[in-house]
């Protein structure tokens, strides 16, 4: 049996044999076997936008590896640093690679006055901290019009900067929203415990984060490095194959990010298990969301039809993270909803598990981040793996994205004067 599939259009008699290749039909074939005729999916649910190398997963099995390595060693072993270097480049760094990687990311992590002064500073108070650094990365692109270049060398440059940078941009903006002063990047820390800094630091002379928050913010930064097609990345790599420069690309992706259905879900987690408010009303919300008026925020997912493998590995670590900061009170209605939807036939049908999001707001919020802050906290490690698709899309220098449609509209009409409307 052939690795193919045959089609007919039945309308003709006449048949196409297509190859199977990596999983894939080719559409070159079937475009030209059915001129005008379109295969219909308009949100991408059985459709390949890509040929990527980067992140596999496997949503029956639960199974997401970057490069071939498997989340549960990354998350073990490995650093959000090391990880980003090994989404950007396709392999894990040497000694001597990570210290210059280290040292270049180290020493780009401070913005242009301005951008703080000008940008951050002309916000109102209570801006949301993704809407300030949506508008601040693509300020960004304005400080490096070098940026257009898309040569690889000048490409690089930008992906050093934006992924040294967000951290601080991501601070700024909290820091902005709280009117404490704004924290300059201390070089002698860590990705993770600098950022901490950038948030926390007041008076004292220097911010030491408790290494078991860092090193918790740290895998959390791994586990959300890069999750192949997903939205904010399908708008990182449409943006990007017009040619936008990294920093318009990297805005237009943190945008698709902001929305509740993506990374606003962590936040929207948090503010259902509060409206839940004990674990006695738990029953009566899975009533509510199986009767469609609610939303089970925080499960689901598009591809993974079993347990997300990131929500296990959080829901471990928050056990850390706990043990220093206290229990947020809102872990044990978020351990009953769990418990109850994957024992209701609802969930269980449609193949709802808990996603990355259903666990990282808890320990963001027992971190003392605040809720506006949780979806910023996934766009900071997101860079990575978005930079690491726009550098895919240029290499593979595939055409711009430009979809078809099924028009449903009006037939031609003749234009009627208002005075005859
Ligand atoms: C992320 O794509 C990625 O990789 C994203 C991400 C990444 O790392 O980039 O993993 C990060 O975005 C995780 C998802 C965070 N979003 C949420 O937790 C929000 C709540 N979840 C959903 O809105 C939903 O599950 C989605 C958006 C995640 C997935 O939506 P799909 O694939 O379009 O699924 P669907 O809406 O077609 O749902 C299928 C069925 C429907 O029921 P029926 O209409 O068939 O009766 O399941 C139901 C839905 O109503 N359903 C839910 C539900 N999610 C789906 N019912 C209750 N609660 C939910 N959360």
């Amino acid at each position: 049996m052939a690795d193919s599939i045959t089609i007919t259009d039945n309308r003709t008699g006449e048949s196409i044999e297509v190859p199977i290749i990596d999983g894939g039909v080719d559409a070159t074939a079937w475009a030209k076997f059915l001129p005008g005729t379109w295969f219909h999916d308009p949100s991408f649910g059985a459709t390949s936008a890509a040929a990527s190398a980067i992140t596999e997963l496997d949503g029956e099995n639960g199974i997401l590896r970057y490069r071939g390595y498997p989340i549960e060693q990354l998350a073990e072993s490995s650093s959000y640093l090391e990880v980003a270097y090994l989404l950007i480049h396709g392999e894990l760094p040497s000694p001597e690679q990570f210290e210059d990687w280290r040292y270049e990311i180290t020493h780009h992590t401070f913005i242009h006055e301005n951008v703080r002064k000008r940008f951050m500073e002309g916000f109102h108070h209570d801006a949301h901290p993704m809407g300030i650094l949506v508008s601040t990365i693509a300020a960004l692109s304005t400080f490096y019009p070098n940026a257009k270049d898309l040569s690889p060398e000048v490409v690089n440059k930008q992906v050093i900067r934006l992924i040294a940078k967000m951290p601080t941009l991501a601070a700024g903006a909290y820091r902005h929203s709280v009117g404490m002063p704004f924290v300059y990047p201390d070089n002698s820390l860590d990705f993770a415990a600098n950022f901490l800094s950038m948030m926390w630091k007041t008076a004292e002379p220097r911010y030491d984060a408790n290494p078991a928050l860092a090193r918790a913010l740290d895998v959390l930064f791994i586990l959300h490095a890069d999750h192949e097609q997903n939205c904010s990345t399908t708008a990182m790599r449409t943006v990007g194959s017009s040619h936008a420069d990294p920093y318009i690309a990297t805005a237009a992706a943190t945008a698709a990010l902001y929305g509740p259905r993506h990374g606003g879900a962590n936040e929207a987690v948090i503010r259902m298990l509060t409206a839940i408010g004990s674990i006695d009303q738990v029953p009566a919300y899975i009533e509510q969301v199986k009767a469609g008026e609610e939303r089970l925020q925080g499960f689901g997912h598009r591809v993974y039809k079993n347990y997300d493998p990131r929500a296990r590995i959080i829901k471990q670590t928050s056990e850390e993270v706990f043990a220093v900061t206290g229990k947020n009170p809102l872990l044990d209605i978020a351990l009953k909803l769990e418990e109850v939807a994957l024992s209701d036939s609802y969930f269980i049908d449609r193949k709802l598990y808990p996603n990355v999001d259903f666990y990282s707001g808890l320990i963001y919020q027992a971190m003392g981040f605040p809720m506006d802050m949780f979806t910023v906290l996934f766009a900071i490690p997101r860079t990575a793996g978005w930079l690491a698709h726009y550098i895919e899309l240029l290499a593979q220098d595939s055409r711009i994205y430009r979809p078809r449609q099924l028009y449903v509209g009006h037939p031609v009409r003749d234009y009627v004067p208002i005075e005859r409307r």
